[in-house]
Parts: structure tokens; sequence; C-alpha cells
């Protein structure tokens, strides 16, 4: 396995036609964070997510993986895992995850050592020989980042993966990402999930293209002044912009995202 990734992005910006998504923002993981990214639907988390993989380019602003830029990174070193799943659903469990080890690893020796660990890692042993059309939701969904963590990728990124999943299994959902990043990988995921926060190191919240709050989950509502998380979505809507600047000139800002970025004053 590889080791965990250090994230650093500066000033990303980006636009679709004339629509500003991401506009200047600024962001740094250290390496074995598990991170979540929040926001209201389109607000950019999507997007985001893109640019720090290096899927897309920012049309403004760097992203940089451990000091290099995306597409310096080896192959295999990030995992991705997208809002909707493209694990094939004809295959049986534990051929799709062998197929895909092959894909990424060549014919190895330990091809199905890996194989099997992660089939237990992610409690996929007893279904091993079930087709993926005949999974669940959340077994499906644990299929696809089985077929990310084969390569053993020291950053893993993951879109929405608790959507469509009941209460109690989202909670599993962030204490497994809780136990991957525990495990020696940086983990990044967006979420609507309000409840399990609090196995996150840091929380991000996105307003007006820019950083509304990244912070330890637990001063999250103070620092928004709510008593429930999901009371924060209205406030991004209206005044995200004036969240963002509030935000940008805190000692939390300076702490966590210029200091980290080597930008601190
Ligand atoms: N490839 C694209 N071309 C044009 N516009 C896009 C593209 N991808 C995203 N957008 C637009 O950019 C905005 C941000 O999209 P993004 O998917 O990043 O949001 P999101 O926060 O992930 O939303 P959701 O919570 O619904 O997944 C949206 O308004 C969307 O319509
Ligand atoms: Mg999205």
């Amino acid at each position: 396995m590889q080791a965990p990734i250090r994230v650093e992005a500066s000033g990303l910006a980006k636009s679709y036609g004339r629509q500003s998504v991401l506009k200047d923002l600024s962001l740094a993981v250290l390496p074995g964070e598990c991170v979540g990214l929040l926001g209201g639907s389109g607000c950019g988390k999507s997007t985001l997510l893109r640019l720090l993989a290096g899927f897309q380019e920012p049309d403004a602003g760097t992203v940089r993986l451990d000091g290099r830029p995306p597409a310096e990174i080896p192959a295999g070193t990030i995992g991705f895992v997208p809002q909707d799943d493209i694990v094939h659903l004809a295959l049986r469990v534990e051929s799709a995850l062998s197929y895909s080890a092959r894909l990424r690893l060549g014919e190895s020796a330990d091809l199905q050592t890996r194989v099997d660990q992660t089939l237990d890692l992610l409690d996929l042993t007893p279904r091993r020989r079930t087709r993926i059309s005949r999974l669940s939701g959340g077994q499906r969904k644990r299929v696809s980042i089985g077929v990310e963590l084969l390569g053993g990728p020291g950053l893993l990124f993951l879109d929405e993966p608790t959507s469509g999943l009941d209460p109690a299994l989202e909670e599993h959902f962030m204490e497994l990402f809780r136990s991957l990043a525990d495990g020696g990988r940086t983990v990044l995921l967006t979420t609507h999930v309000l409840q399990s926060l609090n196995r996150l190191d840091l929380v991000a919240v996105l307003g007006g293209g820019r950083l509304a709050w990244y912070g330890p989950p637990s001063e999250m509502l103070s620092w928004f002044g709510v008593r429930e998380a999901r009371e924060i979505y209205s406030r991004l809507t209206s005044e995200g912009a004036a969240l963002a600047s509030r935000y940008a000139s805190s000692s939390w800002y300076r702490d966590l995202v210029l200091q980290r970025l080597g930008n601190s004053p």
C-alpha cells in the first residue's frame, strides 16, 4: 500500500460557460486526514473533487498532491469513487474485483490475496459469488469502493458515497471511511449526511464558490450559530459570499489553510 498523500489547492477557480462555480478556493488536507465536503446541490462539490484528483483543469489556481501536479502522480495512487456507480452489473462480485486488480496491477502473485483482503475489509466475503445486479445499493457501493481500493491508493476520493443508504448504513459507511483513513490513506468525500460528521477530522462547507467553513466538525454549528447542521444550508444560499468572507478572515482559515499552505503571515 502507498503512503497517504498531502493535498493542497491554492486559489482555484472554475467556470462552466458563464457560470462561475468555484472562486478563489484554497484548501489543505494533511496525509491521513478524513475530510468531508458539504454544501447545497450544485455548489461545486463534485467539481472540486475532480479538480483535486486532476480529472479536470482549473481556470486559475493550482493543485498539488505531495507537492506535485496531479498529472505527475503515478497511476494507482489516486482512487476515485464517482457519484454514479460504474461497476459491471452482470459480473459476480469477486470477478469484478479480480478484473480490476488485473487491470491495475497486472498479473501479480498476490492478486488473489488482495482481492480477498478487499472483500473482507468491505464485508463482502459472504457475497463474493453474487452477481452485482442482485446486490443492494449499499452493497454495490461497497464493490465500487473495493475496485478503487485494490491498487492501494494513498488518496481516496468518494463523491456522495452514502447517497441512497438508510441511516444505519450511512453511519456504518462513515465508520468505514474513518477506518480507511486510519489505515493510512487520505480520504476526501462529499456528503449530505449530517448525522455522522464527528467521524471526520475536518469538514469543508462550500458557499459562494469558496469556503464558508473548514474546521473540526465539533466547532461547525457554533461557527454558523445554528443548532442543527441542516440550518446551515439555507444560509449558504442567501449569504454564501458573506459567510466565505467572514471565514477567510478567521483564525481557522489562518491555521488550517494559510499556515498549511505555507502562506501564513
Ligand atoms: N461538465 C459540466 N458542464 C457544465 N456545467 C457543469 C458541468 N459539471 C457541473 N456543472 C455545473 O456546475 C455546478 C456545480 O456542479 P457540481 O456537480 O460540481 O455540484 P455538486 O455540489 O456536486 O452538486 P450535487 O450535490 O447535486 O452533486 C452546477 O450548477 C452544474 O450544473
Ligand atoms: Mg455532486
